[in-house]
């Protein structure tokens, strides 16, 4: 097995992931306890699915800020603050995790959905550390991420579906059990108050899930013998022909105060 990949996911694929865990997203802004005129933060914000809707909740006398380091993600979601007429409030700005442009307390809340998994798992504590230093006490700070480990892939060769899952998370995925690291990484920087959530995802469709890529991964990478990834790929197909296909994944969210 070599590198993991660079984790890089399209805007397409997160619109439509928005749209699977929408009702995810939803409950997180609650949990965010947002005040009107409150000043927030979203990390990791891709195509500003998150931002355009915490404006609703903060107002125009509040603020909204995204993070990415990905320009054409950033370009994307000020595009559609425009359009939504909110640019005024919802900025998003260039800049990484690890390292966040902001001073102490800055904001009354943060938000995070699914970002640990697409940096290196040495990372993960500094950002969370990073989360906090930026909260203001109090402020709630809610952090979502996929568990791969959890992934579940109907299929008769169930012993080839449980290697294909631990490649998947641990060589497709900068850190695939990101998901499952978030209460630690909470309670060890010092969060109090956490709430866990497990929220179990099912797909049905070859367009919600990379099966496919994960296919020809494995096949370039030999995670098993071709004739048997052959038949592995048949079967997922014909199953999703026929509206067949069953796949569960376990989405884990993670709130505390600051
Ligand atoms: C899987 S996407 C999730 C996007 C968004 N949170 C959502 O729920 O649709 C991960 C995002 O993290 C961004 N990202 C990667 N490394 C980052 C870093 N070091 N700091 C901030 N954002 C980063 C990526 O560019 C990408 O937009």
């Amino acid at each position: 097995m070599t590198t993991p990949t660079t984790g890089y996911v399209s805007a397409e694929y997160l619109q439509r992931m928005a749209v699977i865990a929408q009702t995810i997203k939803q409950a997180n802004h609650k949990k965010m306890s947002i005040q009107r005129g409150g000043c927030v933060l979203d990390v990791g914000c891709g195509p500003g699915i998150d931002t355009l809707a915490l404006a609703q909740w903060v107002g125009p006398t509040g603020k909204v800020i995204g993070i990415d380091t990905d320009a054409n993600m950033l370009t994307i979601a000020n595009d559609k603050a425009r359009e939504q007429g909110s640019d005024g409030f919802v900025e998003h700005q260039q800049g990484s995790a690890d390292s966040l442009p902001f001073s102490n307390d800055y904001f009354s809340s943060c938000h995070a959905e699914r970002l640990l998994q697409v940096l290196p798992p040495t990372l993960a504590a500094p950002v969370v550390s990073e989360l906090k230093r930026v909260t203001q006490p109090q402020g709630r700070v809610v952090l979502t991420d996929t568990d791969w480990g959890s992934f579940s892939i109907n299929s008769t060769n169930t012993q080839l579906e449980r290697t294909l899952v631990q490649f998947f998370a641990e060589q497709l995925r900068p850190n695939g059990y990101a998901g499952r690291q978030l209460f630690g990484l909470m309670h060890n920087n010092g969060f109090s108050n956490i709430d866990i959530e497990v929220h179990p995802l099912v797909h049905n469709t070859l367009k919600a899930v990379p099966l496919e890529w994960l296919y020809k991964e494995a096949s370039k990478q030999q995670v098993a013998s071709q004739e048997a990834l052959e038949q592995w790929w048949q079967e997922v197909q014909q199953q999703s022909n026929e509206d067949r296909l069953f796949c569960t994944v376990n989405m884990i969210v993670v709130s505390g105060q600051a």
